[in-house]
């Protein structure tokens, strides 16, 4: 790895395991010092796939510590603002600054339009959409007060460029996510923070545990035509979360100085076909 982060603090979120996970270790092996939230416990009741959980969250902690840089890591909800701004003033007060946000938790739930609860899509929409927009709210004054500019970095998806089928809040949920990095972008680019939409296709996580592939299979069977649309043009079917910390990590860094209000897709040219 090679510093290009040395000296920054990125708070992180959704950090137990997978993509969050990744960012976490990428960026401290970048030198930069980590404040990790994660729900750490139950998601929503329509979510097939298995939750993360404490122990998860604290190997995340000792994966960062063996960097040798430091964290600060908490369970909370990003739905939860004060609890979310809790856990960064707690962060930024042990390490001085804050430069970088990715706002990465999210969930998503496969099911047939007219399978859709009033529950399950308020559950999605509150999760990815609204607890991005806490995630920000949470962070972005630590970063202007630094007065050293930063970068915002939202986790959308294939679904927030093109459609995921057969998850109609997941897709609005990330068309959303969209939306909120080029607002963001807009008002807080006089402060030289940069707010980007980082897109990954199929990520190889712990969200494709459980029930989750046969919940796939169900909804994919009302219209089986569908899935063609989200076919990759490389080889290769899915990433690894470390591909796609590899994109985040770039947007954080000064490499990508004059990269803000992008779409950024590390999805294999899913969202082209
Ligand atoms: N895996 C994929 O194929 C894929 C593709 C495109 C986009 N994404 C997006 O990438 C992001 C990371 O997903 P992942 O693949 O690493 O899945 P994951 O389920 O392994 O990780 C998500 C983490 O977010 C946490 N989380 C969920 N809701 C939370 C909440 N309300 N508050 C705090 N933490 C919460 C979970 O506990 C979990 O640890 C998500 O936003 C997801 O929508 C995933």
């Amino acid at each position: 790895m090679s510093d290009r982060l040395a000296g920054k603090v990125a708070f992180i979120t959704g950090a137990a395991r997978g993509q969050g996970r990744a960012h976490a270790v990428r960026m401290a092996n970048e030198g930069a010092d980590i404040i990790a939230i994660d729900i750490a416990g139950p998601l929503p009741p329509s979510v097939p796939y298995d939750s993360a959980t404490p122990d998860d969250l604290a190997e995340t902690v000792r994966l960062v510590e063996a960097t040798g840089r430091g964290i600060v890591a908490a369970a909370a909800d990003t739905r939860d603002l004060d609890a979310l701004r809790a856990v960064v003033d707690k962060g930024v007060a042990q390490f001085g600054r804050l430069d970088i946000i990715i706002a990465n938790a999210g969930i998503t739930v496969p099911e047939a339009w007219n399978e859709t609860t009033p529950e399950s899509f308020r559950d999605v929409i509150d999760i990815n959409l609204t607890g991005t927009w806490n995630t920000v709210m949470a962070g972005a004054q630590h970063i202007i007060d630094g007065g050293r500019g930063g970068s915002i970095i939202l986790i959308s998806s294939a679904a927030g460029i093109k459609m995921q089928p057969f998850m109609v809040h997941y897709t609005a949920s990330k068309h959303g996510v969209t939306g909120l990095a080029r607002a963001f972008a807009a008002e807080l680019g006089k402060h030289r923070i940069r707010v980007n939409s980082l897109h990954p296709g199929a990520v190889n996580t712990p969200m494709g545990t459980g029930d989750m592939m046969a919940a796939l299979n169900r909804a994919n069977e009302t219209n089986p035509g569908l899935m063609q649309m989200v076919t990759p043009f490389l080889p290769d079917f899915i990433a690894e979360p470390e591909d796609i910390a590899d994109a985040a990590c770039w947007l954080a860094s000064d490499e990508s100085r004059f990269v803000t209000a992008s779409r950024v897709a590390v999805d294999l040219g899913a969202t082209q076909f």
